[in-house]
């Protein structure tokens, strides 16, 4: 019998549904093996280096297209983005220069808290065309921030671009206009993301076990605490 027949009729038994579901499951980790050398480490991977390497030229040729004959200022924000960055730049071939800004949250866990610039931008915009780099699109606070900021400075023409976005948890309005992957409400680290600074090595995003945040050195809790802080 047609299984989708069979489960739209109500009949399905729970414990198939279930199987089913398992088998898909297993199915996507299996196209995603952890690297063994992470496996003590990482539930799973969630983009693994090739598919981010494919999607890459697939943001570089929009961005070709869209600011073709024209000359880019790229503002990427430190620290998230130097594995993407390095690799995006390198697909590109309009001319370019590169500049980057630092952001940092003050009054950390809570909704006030601040973001000040840690590092400011050197490069004149006036007139040029941007493009701001960014790692990922969370609550929409850091892009926010620095898109208000580079647009003070006049540019001709101003673009986002993100590695990652988490629609889930934006709660300011603001949008990027290339996106590598969407990615559903999990904490993420690898290809530049970091957990308290670690993990930025990884050359494939993948999410963390849970039980590995317990079991990191008390040396570390700050650090730690601090990411989870700026997380939620
Ligand atoms: P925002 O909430 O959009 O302002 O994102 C702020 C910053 O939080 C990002 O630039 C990342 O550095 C960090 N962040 C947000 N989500 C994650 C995550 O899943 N893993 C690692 N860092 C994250
Ligand atoms: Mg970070």
């Amino acid at each position: 019998m047609n299984p989708r027949i069979f489960f739209e009729s109500g009949q399905m038994p729970a414990i198939i549904v279930v199987t089913m579901a398992r088998c898909l499951v297993t199915k996507i980790d299996r196209c995603n093996p952890v690297p063994r050398h992470w496996r003590n480490e990482m539930e799973k991977v969630l983009s693994t280096e090739r598919q981010i390497a494919r999607r890459i030229k697939t943001l570089s040729s929009a961005i070709e297209r869209d600011f073709s004959g024209r000359e880019l200022v790229i503002v990427a924000v430190l620290n998230g983005t130097i594995l993407f960055l390095a690799d995006l730049i390198r697909c590109l071939s309009l001319p370019l220069r590169l500049d980057f800004v630092a952001v940092s949250s003050y009054g950390l866990g809570t909704e006030s808290g601040e973001l000040v610039f840690t590092k400011e931008l050197r490069l004149d915009v006036r007139r040029r065309d941007v493009l701001l780099v960014d790692d990922i699109l969370d609550t929409g606070r850091t892009l926010h921030r620095v898109l208000a900021k580079v647009r003070q400075l006049k540019p001709r023409r101003i673009k986002t671009c993100v590695l990652l976005e988490k629609a889930a948890r934006r709660t300011e309005k603001v949008r990027a206009d290339y996106v590598g992957f969407s990615i559903p409400d999990l904490f993420v680290v690898g290809y530049g993301l970091d957990f308290a600074e670690r993990y930025r090595n990884l050359p494939f995003i993948g999410v963390l076990h849970s039980r590995f945040y317990a079991e990191l050195s008390s040396s570390a809790a700050d650090e730690i605490a601090t990411a989870l802080n700026r997380w939620k």
